[in-house]
């Protein structure tokens, strides 16, 4: 059988999840053969990386200018889209117009309008479109939407879900590109995107209205100055300032970050490493989300980016008892070490409480790897031969819509400080 072919755009850290596993694993079945990129020095390490690891050759390398002549010269099946948020669209839509299908890392896309523009471009072109929700399936939380789907609290009326990003990993967000909500959405859709899909999973539904406040409390310069703070830097690299303060980033010494950012900020100036108490951030820090979904239920959701933990808690209370699933996570930040440690679970816990019965711990399977365990299992599903799915974990482009429409109608809340409806955001 003549194995599927592949391009990736977007060769920064999270790429490494998708080429590595093609050229490792799934290199019987599939061949990866074109990167493109703004930045050369970027996708350079990759290959590089792929020679050494692997002993992979063959991709050719593009500018972000000649996506078109990679997909005209490489005749790709697949369209890996890996860039940064405000550009999907554009990559998912051009692929899809010229024949591919497309998997692309979440968020789908970053407002209602690109959303729109993506939807138009599926029902135009026929072609299919992925959106890669690894939190699905981790075990933990593939084994909430079985509990559910299978009765066992009854009809979901409540949900309660509070999400932690610690002092490292939230604050990377307000470190580079994320921290600007023109490319990112804010972490309402850049990474909420996450926990909102994970909600119409488990729920099998979809979200109906949105109410949300929000606000940036902790970073960004003026909060700092405002709790007395007073040395402040641009950036760590080559900063006084900078040494001794737990939120620097160090990217010195990291094989890594050396590679992907530091020796390739020549080119572009992509800064891997500014304060996060410096200004120009857009982006909120602590965000709470009211939401009603169309089967009735509703949910609180809170989500904050200086917490001294790292982790979620969700409770659903349905008609015939309750669930509660905690979890705590290894901390991570983005190309600073190994991919399997990225949300990796340290532990979780899943607590059903019958209405008039005694608690009783669900057990979990463990499972290695970044996401809960999700990671290796979401790299099967998209690129091996899986068995059927009973849960149906494998997200599609409404999916992707649906996940970033909570996200993008919270933000809209926030600025208007009026509730929002889904259905006047996009049409499906
Ligand atoms: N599912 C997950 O768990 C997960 C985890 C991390 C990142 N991600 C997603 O992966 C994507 C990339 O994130 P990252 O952390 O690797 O960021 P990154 O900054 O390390 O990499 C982004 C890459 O996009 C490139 N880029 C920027 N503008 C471009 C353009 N116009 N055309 C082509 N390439 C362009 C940059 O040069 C860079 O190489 C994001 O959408 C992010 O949400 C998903």
């Amino acid at each position: 059988m003549a194995k599927k072919r592949y391009v990736q755009v977007g060769v920064g850290g999270r790429a490494r999840f998708f080429y590595e596993a093609l050229a490792e694993k799934y290199a019987d079945t599939s061949v990866l053969t074109g990167f493109c990129d703004l930045n050369r020095t970027r996708m350079e390490y990759a290959v590089k990386n792929l020679k050494e690891k692997f002993g992979y050759e063959g991709i050719t390398l593009y500018g972000a200018e000649e996506f078109e002549k990679m997909i005209e010269e490489q005749k790709p099946d697949y369209v890996i889209v890996t860039s940064i948020d405000r550009t999907h669209h554009k990559y998912i839509i051009k692929a899809m117009e010229m024949g591919c299908d497309v998997i692309s890392e979440k968020p789908m896309t970053m407002n209602d309008e690109k959303c729109q523009a993506i939807l138009d471009a599926v029902k135009r072109t026929g072609r299919n479109l992925r959106v890669s929700f690894n939190y699905r399936y981790a075990p933990y939380n593939s084994k909430v939407r079985e509990l559910i789907m299978n009765n066992v609290i009854g009809d979901v009326k409540q949900v309660h879900f509070e999400w932690m990003l610690n002092t490292v990993h939230g604050a990377d967000y307000f470190r580079r590109w994320h921290r600007d909500k023109r490319n990112s959405g804010g972490l309402l859709v850049h990474k909420a995107t996450h926990h909102f899909d994970l909600v119409n999973f488990w729920l099998g539904t979809k979200p109906k209205e949105v109410f949300s406040f929000g606000d940036l409390m902790f970073y960004g310069r003026e909060n700092a100055e405002n709790r007395g703070i007073t040395k402040f830097y641009y950036r760590t690299h080559g900063s006084e300032n900078a040494k001794g303060d737990p939120f620097a980033f160090d990217m010195e010494g990291s094989q890594s970050l050396e590679g992907l950012y530091l020796n390739a900020e020549k080119e572009d100036g992509y800064l891997r490493d500014q304060s996060v108490f410096g200004d120009g951030i857009s982006i909120e820090d602590v965000m709470n989300v009211l939401v009603k979904y169309e089967s009735g239920a509703i949910m609180s959701y809170s989500l904050n980016a200086f917490s001294p933990v790292e982790g979620f808690r969700v409770a659903f209370t349905g008609t015939t008892g309750r669930l509660e699933l905690t979890v705590s996570e290894r901390v991570y930040v983005n190309a600073g070490g190994s991919k399997d440690i990225e949300g990796a679970a340290k532990k979780s816990l899943i607590t059903v409480t019958p209405m008039f019965g005694e608690p009783y711990v669900v057990e979990t399977e463990k499972a290695e790897g970044g996401h809960g365990g999700g990671d290796p299992i979401l790299l099967e599903d998209i690129f091996g031969n899986p068995p059927a799915d009973p849960l149906k974990r494998a997200a599609s482009h409404e999916d992707g819509a649906l996940s970033i429409l909570t996200g993008v109608a919270a933000n809209k809340a926030i600025a208007t400080g009026l509730p929002v409806k889904i259905k006047d955001l996009v049409t499906f």
